[in-house]
Formats: C-alpha cells, sequence, structure tokens
C-alpha cells in the first residue's frame, strides 16, 4: 500500500518533470537523439544490452535507471573522475569521445527502456538479510538504510540511482570500491566504511531480486 502509493507519487512526479523540463528547454535534436541511438544499440549494447538490460553479471543494467545519474556517471567516466580498474579498463574509453549533448541523449535512451525481469542469484537467507539492511541499515556499525536514499522501492530519489534489479556482483564490486575510495564518492565512502564483505553480499543478493 505505501510502497504503491509511492510509485503513484512518483509517476506523477515524473509527468510533472517531464511537463517542466519540455517548457524550460527546446526539444531535443532529433539527429542527436538518432545518433545516440545508433550508438546505444550498435556499441554499448554489446556489453550492456541493446535495452540496457545487460545480462552478464559484470556489466550494469542501465534501463531505466533515472538520466540525471545516467549523465553524470558518462560525464564522471570521460573526466576520468569514476576510477576503479573496470571503470578505467571499460568506461574510460568509451566516454572518452562523447559530447554533452550525445550523453544526455544517451541517458534520455536509457532511462526510457523498460527494466529488466529481476534477477535471483543469492539464497534465501542472504536475500532476507539484505532486506533487512536495505529497509534499516545495521545500526551497531552505523550503516544507514539504503531505502532513505535509493527509495522503499529502490526506484532511486531524484538522482539517487535506482538499484532495483542490478546484478549482485556489480552491486557488490561498486560497494567495495566506495569503500576503499576507488570509486570516490563521500556519500557512499561514508555508508559503505562500517559494512562488512557478507553484508555487502546480502545487500546485493537482495537488491536484484527487486522489480
Ligand atoms: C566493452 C564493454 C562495455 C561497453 C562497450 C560499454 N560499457 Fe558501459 N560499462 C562497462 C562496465 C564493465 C561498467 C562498470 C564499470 C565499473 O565497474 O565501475 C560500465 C558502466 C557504465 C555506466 C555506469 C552505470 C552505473 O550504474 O553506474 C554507464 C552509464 C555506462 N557504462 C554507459 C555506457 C555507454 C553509454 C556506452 C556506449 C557509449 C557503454 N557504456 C559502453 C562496460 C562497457
Ligand atoms: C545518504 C544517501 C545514501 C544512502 C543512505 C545510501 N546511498 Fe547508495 N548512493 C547514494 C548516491 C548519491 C549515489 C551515487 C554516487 C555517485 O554519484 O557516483 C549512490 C550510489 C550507490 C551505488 C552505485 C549504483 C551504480 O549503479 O553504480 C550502490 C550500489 C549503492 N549506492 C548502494 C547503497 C546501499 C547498499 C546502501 C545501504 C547500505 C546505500 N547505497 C545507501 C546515496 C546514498
Amino acid at each position: 500500500m505505501r510502497i504503491s502509493t509511492l510509485m503513484g507519487t512518483s509517476i506523477l512526479l515524473a509527468f510533472g518533470a517531464a511537463a517542466a523540463h519540455a517548457d524550460e528547454t527546446p526539444a531535443a535534436d532529433p539527429a542527436v537523439t538518432a545518433h545516440a541511438e545508433r550508438l546505444a544499440i550498435g556499441t554499448c549494447g554489446t556489453c550492456h544490452g541493446v535495452r540496457g538490460v545487460s545480462q552478464q553479471p559484470k556489466y550494469p543494467r542501465l534501463a531505466a535507471q533515472n538520466p540525471g545519474y545516467l549523465a553524470a556517471q558518462l560525464r564522471a567516466f570521460r573526466g576520468q573522475q569514476r576510477g576503479d580498474p573496470d571503470a578505467i579498463g571499460y568506461m574510460w574509453g568509451m566516454s572518452a569521445s562523447l559530447e554533452d549533448p550525445t550523453i544526455d541523449a544517451l541517458a534520455a535512451y536509457y532511462a526510457a527502456q523498460p527494466a529488466g525481469t529481476p534477477l535471483r542469484s543469492g539464497d534465501a537467507a542472504a536475500v532476507a538479510r539484505g532486506r533487512d539492511i536495505y529497509e534499516k541499515g545495521v545500526e551497531a556499525s552505523g550503516v544507514p538504510a539504503c531505502s532513505a536514499c535509493h527509495g522503499p522501492d529502490a526506484h532511486g530519489i531524484a538522482d539517487f540511482p535506482r538499484l532495483a534489479g542490478q546484478h549482485a556482483q556489480y552491486v557488490m564490486k561498486q560497494l567495495a570500491s566506495f569503500q576503499n575510495n576507488m570509486r570516490n564518492v563521500a556519500v557512499m565512502h561514508g555508508v559503505a566504511t562500517g559494512l562488512k564483505t557478507e553484508e555487502m553480499g546480502a545487500v546485493a543478493a537482495f537488491i536484484e531480486t527487486l522489480p
């Protein structure tokens, strides 16, 4: 009930935001949109899936992700600020020559794709433990509830990213990268500092099961 009300609200907010956007900024250049779609399908799709629903755990799912978050990440790769070995090895090169309008059009493309079918690679005990961490945090070690920023349904809030349905292996690796500052983001470093490896695995296993 609570979740469905919130989802209704976020749909309304999304419509409101789209309408406000249309008033303030000129419509996206159709040539840029077409270029971004060709790139997404022909190039990025090799790893992320043509519609952003990657089936391989190393490559994050991008479908239904918040566009502001996607665009910020592409700029961070291009600016060589998001650095762990996989970001450096795969995404620095892929983003190096992307221009801002193309980045925004790529973000819009993925944000508009339907989310993929949720996965389940963890066992039931890990998933249950992960739900507890997601909803309540780990009080003893000062880990806050993930839901506070990523939303009760893990669909993200504003530019805080969607996590629902993301590959557990990818989520776990990001948490480790935030913890050791290879992916250097103060807010998630603070969140991840108190997480034990097994707790990261549990919360990642839970996130993966969410629609
Ligand atoms: C050869 C494989 C490969 C290709 C091609 C590729 N990517 Fe990636 N991408 C990755 C990997 C691996 C990561 C995860 C990096 C990490 O672990 O930090 C990633 C991460 C991302 C992220 C961050 C997602 C998140 O949840 O934070 C975005 C956005 C992204 N890629 C967009 C793109 C776009 C747009 C293209 C095409 C222009 C593209 N990628 C092409 C492998 C690829
Ligand atoms: C205070 C707000 C806040 C809380 C609480 C929080 N996060 Fe985050 N999280 C963020 C922000 C902001 C980002 C985007 C970081 C960036 O810009 O690269 C993020 C990014 C992430 C990412 C990377 C997503 C991707 O696609 O690469 C993961 C995974 C993540 N958070 C997991 C968690 C988990 C698990 C918890 C609970 C243990 C949690 N977060 C709690 C704010 C928060």
